[in-house]
């Protein structure tokens, strides 16, 4: 709960400060209401002018200070509300960022307590400032009305603590159908997702033409019924279950009443003590309704809470450098060696990749070939240190990839990929951020494009670099998925002192005389000894690029089974020989 209170103070500490302040106002305005009744009508029956003064002025201030609750309380506890959801947003993204390798990201429990923390819990976080004190104030309440009444007879002191076991036969029946919740989840996301399938520009042309439309339609309807039927079977037992406690409460509390108004004809207590009976029961009653929902709230909170220390305590774990880490070197004078690599993804029963050997020269070109799912961004994804081995190493000039600063070994990387992302920022800066402490240096941009041969993108774009780019934006210039690449491309070639480029399919939408001409000026550079021994891992189905790096290892599920130049390989007669004869045969 401390983590959370400090969540809220960091989001804003005046309105925190405001929002406990407030709540605080409200209870004692009502506490003032109930006491400037009873003072009233004491005076009054006493002819009392000072008391009736008194009791007027403790009423007025008590009803303007529920007045003033109402629309400022309101507002103050929403403004909160959403700047803490906005904090809780950058401390998932920090922790999140802060976990150096992608492991993690395979594993289930990761993502599905980030998609509880950023879907379910985000309002009860956002109002658990409110939450908490609100509960505090009401146990306050249930404290100042034990005593008033206490005081006509100790007995009758008990009654307002009668609501406690209420609270609990609310908070138990919203427990079980907050459970109900979660069993019907599946459906419920399942619903959603369906929604969105059908909503989003990106499923648009698919579900018009296999025209599955109405298929869709009746899957939603389908999983509604089922959670909708769950789910009013249980807010049903919860409301009888709820009435059903509130009714034996009232008659307690009648009783209650009687017994002050009987004290009063016996002389015993005032008028007043009996209006006071009277009216704290409001309170207490119309604030039950909503501490019943705030003990849950509490629950959810508690595991919430928990879900935040676990990613934290994991981020913080996870972004431990090793004991004795160095810099990678400045320059690659012998080579990246790969031994007896082996790596199974966190969770898969079977290795991806198995004994891999392999030496990348420094300087060279290894262009890597094999069926789709061999293995081959795998092993790109190791060579960026993403993931790490499972058995064996990789060594860069004799040090092994482990103990070199994983964040100085990335800077020291470029990377185009298959699955690239689309930067929605300015085109510049979508290029620009491949290497940000020059993003805005033109002429760094200028030779990425270079790099990258994708001239013709920009050249086609209303402002130039200045563009906005995707469709996030009103005025965002729609892209190509070809064009997308192309910028992707220019971001992964940003870099000026690599050690490592690598070039995971990055041209895959390009057309082929596109890519072949991409491949020829850069390994026309790489070999001009720009790149002080920087090698470049290149995989590509395209033979006709391939062919002219200069080791070529052929991956077969999970194996290197061949190693060599296009001529050995052609030479010896193998599974590339082959593969580059079919290709062949059938461009001609
Ligand atoms: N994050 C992951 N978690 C678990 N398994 C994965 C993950 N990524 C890939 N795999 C599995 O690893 C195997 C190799 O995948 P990889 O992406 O390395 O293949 P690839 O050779 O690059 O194929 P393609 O030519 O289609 O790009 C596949 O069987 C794939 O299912
Ligand atoms: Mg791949």
């Amino acid at each position: 709960m401390a983590r959370l209170i400090s969540l809220a103070f960091e989001a804003s500490a005046v309105l925190s400060v405001l929002v406990v302040a407030l709540v605080g106002t409200a209870l004692t305005s009502m506490l003032m209401v109930a006491v400037s009744l009873k003072l009233l009508i004491d005076a009054a029956i006493q002819h009392s002018s000072g008391g009736v003064v008194a009791g007027a002025i403790v009423a007025g201030l008590g009803l303007a200070g529920n007045v003033a609750w109402l629309p400022l309380g309101a507002s103050v506890s929403l403004r909160l509300q959403e700047r803490i959801q906005a904090a809780l947003d950058r401390r998932l993204m920090t922790h999140v960022a802060r976990i150096p390798t992608l492991e993690l990201y395979d594993r289930p429990e990761l993502a599905q307590k980030l998609q509880l923390l950023m879907n379910d819990d985000r309002f009860p976080i956002g109002g658990a400032l409110v939450t908490l004190t609100s509960v505090v104030a009401y146990v306050g309440l249930l404290a100042v009305a034990s005593v008033a009444m206490g005081v006509q007879h100790p007995l009758l002191g008990l009654v307002p603590m009668a609501v406690v076991p209420l609270l609990w036969v609310g908070y138990r029946a919203d427990r079980a159908w907050e459970r109900t919740r979660e069993r019907t989840a599946g459906d419920q996301q399942l619903a959603h997702e369906l929604f969105r399938l059908c909503t989003t520009p990106d499923a648009g042309k698919e579900l018009r033409i296999f025209d599955v439309g109405d298929d869709i339609l009746e899957r939603h309807a389908a999983a509604e019924a089922r959670f909708s039927k769950a789910l009013n079977r249980a807010s049903w037992n919860a409301a009888l279950v709820r009435s059903a406690s509130w009714l034996v409460f009232a008659a307690g509390y009648v009783a209650a009443v009687l017994v002050v108004v009987q004290r009063a004809v016996d002389g015993q207590a005032t008028a007043g003590d009996v209006v006071l009976v009277i009216t704290l029961a409001l309170p207490i009653v119309m604030l039950a309704g909503t501490a019943g929902p705030y003990l849950s709230v509490l629950s959810q909170l508690n595991a919430a809470a928990e879900r935040l220390r676990w990613l934290s305590d994991l981020a913080a774990e996870a972004s431990r450098p090793a004991p004795a880490t160095s810099s990678p070197p400045t320059e690659l004078l012998g080579s990246i060696r790969l031994e007896d690599v082996t790596f199974a993804y966190p969770g898969a029963s079977t290795p991806t990749l198995t004994d891999v050997s392999l030496a990348i020269p420094a300087g060279s070109v290894l262009a890597l070939v094999g069926e789709n799912g061999a293995g081959k961004s795998t092993l790109v994804k190791l060579l960026c240190g993403l993931y790490e081995p499972t058995a064996g190493r990789i060594v860069v000039d004799g040090f092994d990839l482990r103990d070199i600063d994983h964040e100085d070994w990335r800077s020291r990387i470029c990377a185009g990929f298959q699955d690239f992302v689309h930067f929605e920022l300015l085109a510049g800066d979508s290029i620009g951020v491949g290497d940000l402490p020059r993003r805005s240096q033109p002429e760094a941009i200028a030779t990425a494009i270079q790099r990258a041969g994708s001239g013709d993108v920009l050249v086609r774009l209303a402002d130039g670099l200045d563009t906005q780019l995707g469709r996030s934006w009103t005025d965002g210039a729609q892209l190509s998925t070809g064009q997308w690449q192309k910028i992707a491309l220019s971001r992964g070639l940003m870099r000026d002192d690599p050690l490592v480029v690598v070039l995971d399919e990055p041209t895959a939408a390009l057309d082929p005389s596109a890519e072949h001409q991409l491949f020829q000026r850069f390994a026309a550079t790489v070999r001009a000894g720009r790149d002080n021994g920087a090698v470049t891992v290149l995989v590509s189905h395209r033979f006709s690029t391939v062919r002219f790096a200069d080791l070529i290892a052929v991956v077969d599920e999970g194996r290197v089974t061949d190693v060599g130049s296009h001529d050995e390989l052609m030479a010896r007669g193998g599974t590339y020989a082959e593969l580059y004869e079919i290709q062949m045969r059938n461009y001609q």
